[in-house]
């Protein structure tokens, strides 16, 4: 055969090969988005979805406005595409309800979502990882650790120690104009290191403001939105965002440990100071009543409850208080009659307990009606069923 004649059948191979393979993608994309689409009868209605892009094009703005707005159209219960998963999303106190609480086991689950699995070091915490018979003893366990340190006045001693700082502070800079944020941050992180590990810092300390660093880091980026969240696969591509979130939760899991295996040195059951001191008695317990063996509550386990107990009661804690700071300043006389109750109850020569709590109903009115107007977590936590189900009769 002739040379030009090979360079034609090659060619002539290649383009078909080609287009083989495009034909093939083709068909792929358009019979998975086909079965999609009849899956879809049997889930809540939602809105047209395109192949592999499916909604996220509905996600450039605010997440919960955009879910909002939804609902006005398909409802309380309605379903979208993220990608390729299928997401339902309530929008109502009732279905909310009857999903986490009537049917709370069928929809414990968590869904699988990259940068999650990083944070939770391959699904060892509690408030990222996906229902199991171990993730069931661990939150069991630091449920128990919770309450067993929160017995008694020890929570409001470190709200108090931690108030009397921030109060000195700002008596030193009285008169002067103050950005608050910082200041918020410190008094949050130091309520929550001091029960957590016994803990309380000082402006300027290298630990706290690495862990308020990576807190926002991790705000920003989780929050402009994760492509990799939505496709996983893209995990094995290079990723500078991915490698970002790897740097960081090893970082912030080194502080952890360091704080976890301090606590395990000095460790003596008749004085459990902190909720660390709670969890590895808890662990400890657990083992000796063999509930487990060593390998299902792993120092990662208990390493993870730490952070989850930052994760969850730093921003939560800090939003609601700028909120809160924010509403009372455009609200000057509801300001005045909170303050008026704190004098008459509290007066100005100590600190609120929560003993005051019943005399203050127009304080505590207050805080309710922050927490519901300011968008604190406005979409919550994902969930992912562990069942086929069913919500509101759909
Ligand atoms: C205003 C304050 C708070 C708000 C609005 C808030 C909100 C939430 C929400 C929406 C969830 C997800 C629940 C779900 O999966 O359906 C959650 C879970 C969680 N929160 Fe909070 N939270 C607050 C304070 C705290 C504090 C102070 C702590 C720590 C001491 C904390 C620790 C956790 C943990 C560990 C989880 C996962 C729990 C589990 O699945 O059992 N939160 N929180």
């Amino acid at each position: 055969m002739c040379g030009v004649c090979l360079q034609q059948l090659t060619d002539t191979f290649r383009t078909m090969w080609l287009m083989t393979i495009t034909v093939g993608l083709v068909t792929l994309v358009l019979v998975t988005w086909l079965r999609d689409y009849v899956k879809r009868w049997r889930m809540p209605p939602g809105p047209f979805f395109w192949p592999i892009i499916g909604n996220i094009y509905f996600f450039s703005g605010r997440m919960y406005t955009t879910c909002t707005d939804l609902a006005k159209k398909y409802g309380d219960v309605f379903s979208l595409k993220m990608g390729m998963t299928d997401v339902v999303v309530l929008n109502s106190l009732d279905t909310v309800k009857e999903a986490f609480v009537k049917k709370g086991v069928d929809f414990a689950g968590r869904p699988m979502i990259l940068s999650m699995d990083i944070f939770s070091e391959g699904g060892k915490d509690i408030a990222f990882t996906d229902y199991s018979p171990t993730w069931k003893l661990h939150r069991k366990l630091f449920h128990g650790a919770i309450r067993g340190y929160a017995l008694g006045e020890n929570l409001q001693t470190k709200v108090h120690e931690s108030l009397e700082d921030t109060i000195a502070e700002f008596t030193k800079m009285e008169g002067q104009a103050v950005d608050l944020e910082v200041y918020i941050y410190k008094l949050v992180y130091n309520v929550i290191c001091s029960a957590a590990f016994g803990v309380r810092y000082t402006m300027d300390d290298e630990e706290f403001n690495t862990l308020m660093k990576i807190n926002k880091d991790t705000e920003e980026i989780v929050g402009q939105g994760l492509l990799a969240d939505v496709y996983p696969s893209l995990r094995f591509l290079p990723s500078p965002t991915l490698t970002t979130i790897r740097k960081m939760t090893k970082q912030y899991m080194g502080i952890m440990q360091r704080h976890l295996e301090e606590h395990r040195e000095t460790f003596d059951p008749s004085n459990l100071r902190d909720i660390t001191d709670h969890m590895i008695k808890a662990q400890k317990d657990a083992e000796e009543e063999g509930i487990q063996d060593i390998n299902s509550l792993t120092d990662t386990h208990l390493r993870q409850t730490i952070s989850d107990i930052f994760g969850g009661g730093t921003d939560t804690t800090i939003f609601t208080l700028r909120w809160a700071i924010l509403y009372l300043a455009v609200h000057p006389e509801i300001q005045e009659k909170v303050a008026a109750e704190l004098d008459s109850v509290v007066g100005r020569d100590r600190l609120p307990e929560l003993s005051d709590r019943e005399a203050m109903p127009y304080t505590e009115a207050t805080i309710l009606e922050v927490m519901r107007m300011g968008s604190i977590a406005p979409l919550s936590l994902p969930h992912a069923t562990t069942v086929d189900t069913t919500l509101s009769k759909l």
